[in-house]
Protein backbone atom coordinates (compact mmCIF):
# COMPACT_ATOMS: atom_id res chain seq x y z
CA UNK A 1 0.00 0.00 0.00
CA UNK A 2 1.42 3.38 -1.20
CA UNK A 3 -0.18 6.74 0.75
CA UNK A 4 0.83 9.98 -1.56
CA UNK A 5 0.17 12.83 0.50
CA UNK A 6 1.26 16.44 -1.47
CA UNK A 7 0.77 20.11 -0.81
CA UNK A 8 2.39 23.64 -0.69
CA UNK A 9 4.92 24.31 2.51
CA UNK A 10 3.67 24.26 5.65
CA UNK A 11 0.21 22.68 5.41
CA UNK A 12 0.28 20.10 7.58
CA UNK A 13 1.76 17.92 5.44
CA UNK A 14 4.30 16.14 7.03
CA UNK A 15 2.53 16.07 10.41
CA UNK A 16 -0.62 14.31 8.67
CA UNK A 17 2.03 11.81 6.32
CA UNK A 18 3.89 11.20 9.67
CA UNK A 19 0.84 10.38 12.14
CA UNK A 20 -0.79 8.20 9.15
CA UNK A 21 2.42 6.25 8.98
CA UNK A 22 2.29 5.59 12.38
CA UNK A 23 -1.05 4.61 12.70
CA UNK A 24 -0.93 2.25 9.96
CA UNK A 25 2.60 0.71 11.08
CA UNK A 26 3.77 2.28 7.49
CA UNK A 27 7.44 3.90 6.64
CA UNK A 28 7.65 7.21 6.11
CA UNK A 29 9.44 9.44 4.03
CA UNK A 30 9.92 13.15 4.06
CA UNK A 31 10.66 13.88 0.15
CA UNK A 32 11.28 17.33 1.38
CA UNK A 33 14.17 16.54 3.29
CA UNK A 34 16.03 14.24 0.22
CA UNK A 35 16.22 18.33 -1.27
CA UNK A 36 16.78 19.46 1.86
CA UNK A 37 20.20 17.42 2.37
CA UNK A 38 21.03 18.68 -1.83
CA UNK A 39 20.19 22.33 -0.34
CA UNK A 40 22.18 22.04 2.64
CA UNK A 41 25.52 20.39 0.89
CA UNK A 42 25.56 22.69 -1.57
CA UNK A 43 25.53 25.77 0.97
CA UNK A 44 28.25 23.72 3.33
CA UNK A 45 30.31 23.56 0.10
CA UNK A 46 30.03 26.55 -0.44
CA UNK A 47 28.73 26.30 -3.81
CA UNK A 48 26.27 28.75 -5.61
CA UNK A 49 22.35 27.84 -6.21
CA UNK A 50 22.78 28.31 -9.73
CA UNK A 51 26.09 25.51 -9.93
CA UNK A 52 22.96 23.07 -11.24
CA UNK A 53 25.76 19.99 -12.09
CA UNK A 54 27.34 20.52 -8.88
CA UNK A 55 23.54 19.74 -7.17
CA UNK A 56 22.74 16.96 -9.01
CA UNK A 57 26.01 14.90 -7.98
CA UNK A 58 24.94 15.35 -4.34
CA UNK A 59 21.43 14.43 -5.05
CA UNK A 60 23.43 10.96 -6.74
CA UNK A 61 25.26 10.29 -3.65
CA UNK A 62 23.01 11.28 -1.14
CA UNK A 63 22.59 8.36 1.63
CA UNK A 64 19.95 8.09 4.74
CA UNK A 65 22.77 9.53 7.10
CA UNK A 66 22.40 12.72 4.84
CA UNK A 67 18.34 13.17 5.40
CA UNK A 68 18.69 13.15 9.65
CA UNK A 69 21.23 16.10 10.31
CA UNK A 70 19.53 18.64 12.63
CA UNK A 71 20.16 21.74 9.90
CA UNK A 72 18.02 20.75 7.80
CA UNK A 73 14.67 22.25 9.17
CA UNK A 74 16.44 25.66 8.73
CA UNK A 75 14.88 28.73 6.65
CA UNK A 76 17.88 29.47 4.13
CA UNK A 77 17.99 25.48 3.82
CA UNK A 78 14.26 25.69 2.70
CA UNK A 79 15.30 28.30 0.48
CA UNK A 80 17.99 26.93 -1.24
CA UNK A 81 16.14 23.19 -1.28
CA UNK A 82 13.48 25.15 -3.54
CA UNK A 83 16.14 26.63 -5.92
CA UNK A 84 17.61 23.21 -6.44
CA UNK A 85 14.84 21.46 -6.67
CA UNK A 86 14.20 23.33 -10.30
CA UNK A 87 17.08 21.57 -11.77
CA UNK A 88 15.36 18.23 -13.62
CA UNK A 89 18.95 16.46 -12.89
CA UNK A 90 18.22 16.82 -9.29
CA UNK A 91 15.10 14.89 -9.71
CA UNK A 92 16.40 12.41 -11.42
CA UNK A 93 18.26 11.08 -9.53
CA UNK A 94 16.21 11.46 -6.40
CA UNK A 95 13.74 9.49 -8.47
CA UNK A 96 14.62 6.07 -7.82
CA UNK A 97 15.71 6.05 -4.09
CA UNK A 98 11.98 7.37 -3.57
CA UNK A 99 10.35 4.99 -5.91
CA UNK A 100 12.48 2.34 -3.59
CA UNK A 101 11.09 3.45 -0.59
CA UNK A 102 7.70 3.65 -1.83
CA UNK A 103 7.71 -0.67 -2.27
CA UNK A 104 8.49 -1.33 1.28
CA UNK A 105 6.40 -3.40 2.91
CA UNK A 106 3.91 -3.14 4.61
CA UNK A 107 3.26 -0.09 3.12
CA UNK A 108 5.01 3.55 2.89
CA UNK A 109 3.81 6.82 3.28
CA UNK A 110 5.47 9.24 1.28
CA UNK A 111 5.09 13.45 1.07
CA UNK A 112 6.00 16.29 -1.08
CA UNK A 113 5.07 17.85 -4.11
CA UNK A 114 4.90 15.51 -6.56
CA UNK A 115 4.48 11.92 -5.02
CA UNK A 116 0.67 11.47 -6.76
CA UNK A 117 1.58 12.87 -9.84
CA UNK A 118 5.32 12.14 -11.01
CA UNK A 119 7.10 9.73 -7.81
CA UNK A 120 3.94 7.47 -7.71
CA UNK A 121 1.27 7.82 -10.04
CA UNK A 122 -0.27 4.45 -9.14
CA UNK A 123 0.18 4.82 -5.22
CA UNK A 124 -3.14 3.58 -3.68
CA UNK A 125 -4.77 6.55 -1.90
CA UNK A 126 -3.55 10.25 -2.87
CA UNK A 127 -4.15 13.72 -0.89
CA UNK A 128 -3.40 16.99 -1.53
CA UNK A 129 -3.52 19.05 1.67
CA UNK A 130 -3.79 22.60 1.34
CA UNK A 131 -4.63 25.73 3.63
CA UNK A 132 -5.27 29.24 3.22
CA UNK A 133 -1.75 31.18 2.85
CA UNK A 134 -1.71 33.58 5.50
CA UNK A 135 -3.01 30.41 7.96
CA UNK A 136 0.38 28.55 6.59
CA UNK A 137 2.71 31.52 7.62
CA UNK A 138 1.39 31.79 10.51
CA UNK A 139 1.80 28.38 11.23
CA UNK A 140 5.59 28.76 10.21
CA UNK A 141 6.16 31.67 12.02
CA UNK A 142 4.64 30.22 15.58
CA UNK A 143 7.18 27.31 14.61
CA UNK A 144 10.10 28.83 14.33
CA UNK A 145 9.47 31.39 17.25
CA UNK A 146 9.38 28.42 19.04
CA UNK A 147 12.75 27.26 17.86
CA UNK A 148 13.80 30.57 19.65
CA UNK A 149 14.20 31.78 15.53
CA UNK A 150 14.58 35.99 15.49
CA UNK A 151 11.95 36.36 12.58
CA UNK A 152 8.76 38.58 11.67
CA UNK A 153 5.44 37.40 10.68
CA UNK A 154 6.19 39.48 7.37
CA UNK A 155 9.30 37.80 6.54
CA UNK A 156 7.70 34.45 6.76
CA UNK A 157 4.96 35.47 5.10
CA UNK A 158 7.04 36.42 1.90
CA UNK A 159 9.28 33.37 1.86
CA UNK A 160 6.28 31.12 1.67
CA UNK A 161 4.62 32.94 -1.05
CA UNK A 162 8.15 33.35 -3.07
CA UNK A 163 8.77 28.92 -2.17
CA UNK A 164 5.26 28.27 -3.70
CA UNK A 165 5.54 30.39 -6.07
CA UNK A 166 9.04 28.49 -7.28
CA UNK A 167 7.57 24.99 -5.93
CA UNK A 168 4.89 25.52 -8.35
CA UNK A 169 5.40 27.48 -11.15
CA UNK A 170 8.68 25.42 -12.31
CA UNK A 171 9.00 23.08 -15.31
CA UNK A 172 9.61 19.73 -13.92
CA UNK A 173 7.48 17.92 -11.40
CA UNK A 174 5.65 20.87 -9.84
CA UNK A 175 3.53 20.92 -6.96
CA UNK A 176 0.55 19.69 -8.14
CA UNK A 177 -2.77 18.02 -7.33
CA UNK A 178 -3.33 14.53 -9.02
CA UNK A 179 -6.58 14.29 -10.60
CA UNK A 180 -7.38 11.43 -8.27
CA UNK A 181 -6.08 12.84 -5.11
CA UNK A 182 -8.69 13.77 -2.41
CA UNK A 183 -8.17 17.47 -1.28
CA UNK A 184 -7.88 18.30 2.30
CA UNK A 185 -7.98 21.77 3.63
CA UNK A 186 -6.65 21.82 6.72
CA UNK A 187 -7.02 25.98 7.35
CA UNK A 188 -10.07 25.36 9.89
CA UNK A 189 -9.22 22.13 11.44
CA UNK A 190 -6.35 20.77 14.18
CA UNK A 191 -3.74 18.25 12.91
CA UNK A 192 -6.00 15.69 15.16
CA UNK A 193 -9.14 16.10 13.10
CA UNK A 194 -7.37 15.69 10.05
CA UNK A 195 -5.27 12.47 10.92
CA UNK A 196 -8.90 10.99 11.91
CA UNK A 197 -10.79 12.36 8.49
CA UNK A 198 -7.82 10.88 6.70
CA UNK A 199 -7.80 7.96 8.64
CA UNK A 200 -11.18 7.14 7.91
CA UNK A 201 -10.57 7.80 3.94
CA UNK A 202 -7.90 4.92 4.03
CA UNK A 203 -10.52 2.84 6.58
CA UNK A 204 -12.70 2.71 3.88
CA UNK A 205 -10.32 1.99 1.12
CA UNK A 206 -9.17 -0.68 3.08
CA UNK A 207 -12.48 -2.12 2.76
CA UNK A 208 -12.54 -2.36 -0.45
O1 LIG B 1 8.44 20.07 2.17
P1 LIG B 1 9.72 20.89 2.42
O2 LIG B 1 9.43 22.29 2.87
O3 LIG B 1 10.67 20.21 3.34
O4 LIG B 1 10.44 20.96 0.99
C1 LIG B 1 11.59 21.74 0.76
C2 LIG B 1 11.69 22.05 -0.74
O5 LIG B 1 11.98 20.85 -1.47
C3 LIG B 1 10.42 22.61 -1.37
O6 LIG B 1 10.40 24.02 -1.33
C4 LIG B 1 10.46 22.08 -2.78
C5 LIG B 1 11.30 20.84 -2.72
N1 LIG B 1 10.55 19.60 -2.85
C6 LIG B 1 10.25 19.16 -4.12
O7 LIG B 1 10.57 19.85 -5.08
N2 LIG B 1 9.63 17.97 -4.30
C7 LIG B 1 9.26 17.21 -3.27
N3 LIG B 1 8.66 16.03 -3.49
C8 LIG B 1 9.51 17.66 -1.94
C9 LIG B 1 10.15 18.87 -1.76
Amino acid sequence: MIIAVDGPSAAGKGTLARGLAKALGYHFLDTGSLYRAVGLMMLRHGKVLDDAGAAAQFAATLDLTSIADGDLRNEDVAHAASRISVYPAVRANLLQFQRDFARRKPGAVLDGRDIGTVVCPDADLKFFVTAATDVRARRRFDELKGQGGDVTYEAVLDDVMARDERDASRATAPTAMADDAIMIDTSELTADEVLKAVLDVVREHAKG
